[in-house]
């Protein structure tokens, strides 16, 4: 097993190592690291709901009520009533016919594409998708091609050369994870239509964030019943854990026929099924939460630019700042892990070579001065650094 030591040094060598931090406490706006207290701003948590009351109630309820395992797999005796509560509850939410759970968002993107996509079939997303997606479109076997980040007129020329396929789809995440801005749906929509492909959007960092009721980029942008196959995940502002994909009943019922990631794969434990239900009424009635998170949003980024960093195109909760290389990144990361402030440089291949970057999430219960004490920091790296 040599070759491993070898392949491992030379991650160190090219700046592209990586080891989990392990936080001491429950992760707020700040964490303990070491024991010493840290901004926290790389948690997916948006609005904070890992640590809701109502939310941990359920969790301890459903374990009391049903046990700490399901058991099974969905197709065998793990269906539980609390699974088939959470898939009527995200088909409200999402306002479709019909919803699926999956053990993870990640086990939701392999299992859809992989069901719905064959040899002969053509599946185009674009370049900034998600590992999962990307997964997922080579497990189907069909063929994959790659428009530039939000480039139309790219995915228009790959669709109208796209008869000879059986089927057609696009994917496109609806909040991009890594640049933070927001997917060009309805023009993707109506391209779509035109070429009759389906779409696919993994709302992941859109749902409970994006929409007046955080239904996530179809109710933000009016597409109701438009958008074929909706995605999502219940571990990032749902403050859960697992996966759901949300559309036509024909769609559901076939998925849970054929998604292998679903039928071959023991159900979620209760506990967590019992908390993404709560999550969801309670980013339906309450929704301070995401006005709290649009507005510590709206202000980092103002502050952050007013210091001449670059933040690509963000307009939502996730903030990149560009550093570039690798070296740059991890120098980066290190000054502000110095100064208290806990954000992941983030290197290939989860960002395109040279686009390293410190992809910051901001969170609703940050204050102004933890924010503020960000932008200041951030804006002496930049100067004590090489980035
Ligand atoms: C865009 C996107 N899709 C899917 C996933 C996978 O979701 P989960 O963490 O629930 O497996 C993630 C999580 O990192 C993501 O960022």
């Amino acid at each position: 097993m040599d070759f491993l030591s070898k392949e491992l040094e030379q991650l160190k060598i090219d700046s592209l190592y990586r080891s989990p931090q392990i936080l001491e406490s429950k992760q707020g706006t700040s964490a303990i690291i070491n024991r010493r207290k840290y901004i926290l701003l790389c948690s997916n948590d948006y609005l904070g709901l890992s640590n809701h009351p109502k939310l941990i109630e359920a969790s301890l309820a459903a374990a009391q009520e049903y046990g700490t395992g399901s058991g099974a797999s969905r197709l065998i005796c793990g269906s539980l009533k609390i699974h088939a509560q959470l898939e009527q509850g995200v088909a409200i939410f999402k306002q479709t016919e019909d919803a699926i759970i999956f053990s993870s968002g990640y086990m939701a993107n392999l299992g859809v594409i992989s069901s719905l996509m064959n040899k002969g079939d053509l599946i185009i997303m674009d370049r900034l998708n998600h590992a999962s997606l990307i997964d997922g479109a080579r497990l189907s076997g069909a063929h994959l091609r790659v428009y530039p980040h939000q480039n139309m007129a790219i995915l228009q020329k790959i669709l109208s050369s796209s008869s000879i396929y059986r089927r057609r789809m696009i994917i496109a995440e609806g909040i991009f994870s890594m640049d933070g801005d927001i997917a060009l749906l309805p023009e993707i929509v109506s391209l779509a239509k035109h070429y009759q492909a389906m779409v696919m959007v993994d709302d992941a960092h859109a749902t409970g964030v994006l929409g007046k009721n955080g239904q996530g980029s179809a109710e933000y942008f009016g597409l109701k019943g438009r958008i074929d196959i909706q995605m999502g995940t219940f571990s990032k502002a749902i403050g859960g854990f697992g996966g759901f994909v949300a559309g036509k009943k024909v769609l559901i019922d076939y998925l849970k026929n054929t998604a292998r990631s679903f039928i071959y794969s023991t159900s979620l434990p209760p506990s967590d099924a019992a908390v993404s239900l709560k999550g969801l009424e309670v980013i339906q009635t309450e929704a301070k939460w995401r006005e709290m998170l649009w507005a510590n949003a709206d202000y980092l980024r103002q502050q952050i630019q007013k210091t001449g960093i670059n933040t690509l195109n963000s307009t939502t909760q996730i903030i990149p700042v560009l550093t570039g290389s690798n070296e740059n990144t991890l120098q980066m990361a290190d000054y502000l892990y110095n100064h208290r402030i806990f954000a992941k440089g983030i290197r290939p291949p989860s960002v395109p070579k040279g686009k390293g970057r410190i992809r910051l999430s901001v969170m609703a219960a940050h204050t102004r001065e933890e924010l503020d004490y960000v932008a200041s920091i951030l804006a002496d790296g930049s100067k004590n650094t090489t980035v």
